[in-house]
């Protein structure tokens, strides 16, 4: 099959593009800066100049929506929450009104999601996806918006699968190498309270379950996040005992991370606690259930 895949070169897309590429389908990547070599043919678009280039729609079987600024790299502005905003939602809608003005729908649509549809919370509730309790906070509008961009496919008959993705874990990116870093000279500390409870999901069962909703008919949300969550201080003291590094500093308080982060405090400060038992019941078997398994794969 030919796989359009937006965001094709952030983190969960390159190593997803290999996994496709490695199954014999043939990797398309929209991108708003595409390069003319490389292993897979990259196309143009532009949310701000509402462009596609329209070759990309034609050719894809699938498509996969991954394009998003990055929550956690810059300060909240407001011209960065329009960033957030735009590059998920106004980039779901350029594609929907792309393939209608083409006539031209794919079979699925598979759209990334966020934990942060749950809104802020210490976690200690497990999360469901059928239950109607969702945030209200800035980042679960955001991702109730994207969810019902993705949602519009349906009304073409087209096939929408969604991830509410949990924190994912690699070493090239993200969250981890940040936590690593002071683990490194027995400096991790629990972030606020550190009873927050963090869902995590290894790179590479993320991009196996995107291969899972091409391969399989699922369609509708699914939490895509490991069986094993703890919380904050235990995923520090596990990062520290793999990297064989003491752990005895006091947690960094929850006021000094507002005041350097403001809003994107809560990004760290807040919880989640996601259950995976309905991408279970479809027949996804994790590579990485548990923690120590995946900061193995990953730190050593
Ligand atoms: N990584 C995580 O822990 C995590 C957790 C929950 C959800 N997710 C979601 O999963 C998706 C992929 O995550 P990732 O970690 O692979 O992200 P990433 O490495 O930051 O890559 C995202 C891609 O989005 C595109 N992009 C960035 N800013 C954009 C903008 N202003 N307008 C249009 N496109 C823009 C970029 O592609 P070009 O530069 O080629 O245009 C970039 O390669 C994202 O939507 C993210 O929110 C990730």
């Amino acid at each position: 099959m030919t796989i359009l895949i937006t965001g094709g070169k952030g983190m969960i897309g390159s190593r997803l593009s290999d996994l496709l590429y490695k199954k014999g389908h043939d990797v398309l990547i929209l991108s708003r800066n595409p390069k003319k070599t490389g292993r897979y043919k990259e196309y143009k678009w532009s949310v701000e100049d509402h462009y596609i280039d329209d070759e990309a729609i034609k050719r894809a079987d699938v498509i996969i929506h991954l394009a998003g600024a990055n929550v956690g790299e810059k300060k909240w502005t407001p011209s960065r929450k329009k960033e957030l905003y735009s590059s998920r939602i106004d980039t779901a809608n350029l594609l929907f009104e792309a393939c209608e003005r083409l006539g031209n729908f794919p079979k699925a649509f598979i759209s990334a999601s966020g934990s942060t549809i749950y809104g802020v919370n210490s976690g200690q509730e497990v999360q469901f996806e059928d239950q109607k309790r969702l945030g209200d906070d800035f980042l679960a509008n955001l991702t109730k918006d994207w969810e019902k961009a993705a949602k519009r496919f349906e009304d073409k008959k087209v096939r929408v699968a969604i991830f509410r993705t949990a924190v994912v874990l690699t070493m090239e990116g993200g969250a981890l190498p940040r936590y690593v870093f002071p683990a490194k000279f027995g400096l991790a500390a629990p972030l606020g309270s550190g009873k927050q409870m963090v869902s995590w999901i290894h790179i590479q069962d993320i991009a196996r379950l995107y291969l899972f909703a091409l391969e399989n008919e699922i369609s509708g949300a699914y939490n895509a996040s490991s069986t094993e969550t703890v919380s904050n201080k235990e995923f520090m003291k596990r990062v520290s005992k793999i990297l064989s590094r003491p752990f005895f500093v006091p947690n960094v308080p929850a006021f000094a991370l507002k005041l350097v982060f403001g809003e994107l405090a809560e990004v760290v400060l807040g919880g989640n606690n996601l259950s995976n038992e309905k991408i279970l019941q479809e027949g996804f078997v994790f590579e990485y259930p548990d923690l120590n398994s995946a900061l193995e794969n990953l730190l050593t």
